[in-house]
């Protein structure tokens, strides 16, 4: 099985790098670093195709907002029905209303709804509504937590050895970090800071870049709950990349804890552009003083859309089956390593895992997916993969195939060993 070409990818990105910094920018721009695809020509279900017209199984899922298949049917038939009636008008349009209904019915956490078009509207919105409720100032998160590129998030990614380009230490001066499962780091911080504590946000498990991911010990989150009630501190729940993808109600539902407030993003609308935060009624006025806004955020058809993805999650009973996939997906993928002499692990949920080749140095690890991706399995190194309620039998045969000549092109593990 040979690799694919991608010769075009590779022309259209020296054209791209003449009039756009980088060529391709923010998380896309890992695509430049690798081989394989740059840029897609067409979509469909668990595929897309390259402008060399190579077709893709994709478990990047657009980095998760696809979740029902690209260009599904009912979804997009409601966007386009929305975009002919009419999109971004000078007043709202009924369809958040629905949209706000359907998820104070579906979500656990919802009493009520706001709407953004990215999932760091979303986190940076809770932060906001969390201080003006409590009249403190400082965020606890986790280290390494991801909830969007506003300063008040990026001056937590810089280190003494890493500077985060345009931050300054003061766009961080509110923020703590703890590391994640760790309750009792949460409470010596509420002993240290007792009256400036306004909210803890995290996702509901640890899906940091880079590094395995890990679930919540048994017992974290009721503990976490508990301090936060107790302190009067607001428990918000980052679901913008795990929504959906474990439980329609909310990922704090399957872990067994209750939210202040829960933002989602990426899935919720398969891949039209909205963002949503949802919270409990005794915040639902100073949410209403919070002043939110963007030219784009009322556009009507992504809220048609969402609706319609709601309804179609419900349906298919869609965090399970992605779960039953996930699940055979990965044990069919730690065999064939072991068949090669090599440990995958995946980490993390099924419906999002993490893999990493463990008896192998990174780069040999890379060199992997590099061989899985040239032939059309389309993972990613240092960064969760997500599956699909569109992804089927025939593809996880197809990804076996691939993933085993790709393992063969690698060679004999022996040769790659961690020393
Ligand atoms: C957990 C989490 N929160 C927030 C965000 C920010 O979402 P967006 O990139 O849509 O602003 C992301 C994006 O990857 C995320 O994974």
């Amino acid at each position: 099985m040979e690799r694919f070409d991608t010769q075009k990818s590779e022309d259209l990105l020296a054209r791209a790098r003449e009039v756009i910094p980088g060529g391709v920018f923010g998380h896309y721009g890992t695509s430049v670093r690798r081989p394989g695809p740059k840029w897609f020509s067409r979509s469909d279900g668990a595929y897309f195709w390259d402008i060399d017209d190579n077709k893709y199984i994709d478990y990047m899922c657009a980095y998760g907002p696809m979740i029902l298949g690209y260009n599904h049917p009912v979804v997009d038939e409601a966007a386009r029905n929305q975009y002919q009636a009419g999109n971004t008008v000078s007043v709202s349009s009924p369809v958040m209303v629905e949209l706000a209904e359907l998820l104070v019915e579906t979500v656990d956490a919802a009493d009520w709804a706001l709407f953004g078009k990215n999932g760091g509207d979303s986190t940076s919105l809770a932060v906001r509504i969390a201080r003006a409720a409590t009249g403190r100032t400082k965020i606890v998160k986790i280290q390494d937590g991801y909830h969007g590129v506003a300063p008040w998030m990026m001056a937590s990614m810089a280190t003494e050895e890493r500077e985060i380009k345009g931050i300054t230490k003061e766009d961080g001066a509110n923020l703590l970090q703890i590391p994640w499962n760790d309750a009792t780091a949460f409470e010596q911080l509420i002993a240290e800071y007792p009256d400036d504590i306004a909210c803890f946000i995290s996702s509901p498990y640890d899906h940091p870049a880079m590094r395995d991911n890990t679930l919540p010990e048994d017992g974290y989150w009721a503990k976490v709950e508990s301090l936060c009630q107790k302190h009067g501190i607001l428990l918000i729940v980052d679901d913008v990349r795990s929504g959906f993808r474990i439980d329609l109600a909310g990922s704090n539902v399957a872990y067994g804890f209750s939210a202040d407030m829960v933002c989602f993003g990426k899935a919720i609308a398969n891949g039209y552009p909205l963002s949503a935060l949802v919270g409990r009624d005794s915040l639902k006025k100073v949410a209403s003083e919070v002043f939110y806004t963007g030219s784009h955020f009322f556009q009507a058809a992504p809220m048609a859309a969402a609706k319609a993805c709601l309804v179609e999650m419900k349906k298919a009973d869609a965090a399970n089956q992605m779960t039953q996939f996930g699940n055979k997906l990965n044990d069919g993928l730690v065999n064939i390593a072991s068949q090669h002499g090599y440990d995958l692990k995946a980490s993390g949920i099924p419906a999002m895992p993490y893999y990493r080749l463990t008896n192998v140095p990174f780069d040999i690890h890379s060199q992997w997916i590099d061989e899985c991706v040239t032939r059309g399995v389309y993972l990613l190194n240092y960064h969760n993969h997500f599956v699909s309620t569109a992804h089927d039998e025939d593809d996880l045969n197809r990804t076996f195939d691939i993933v085993n000549e790709a393992f063969k092109a690698l060679g004999d593990s022996a040769q790659h060993q961690v020393a």
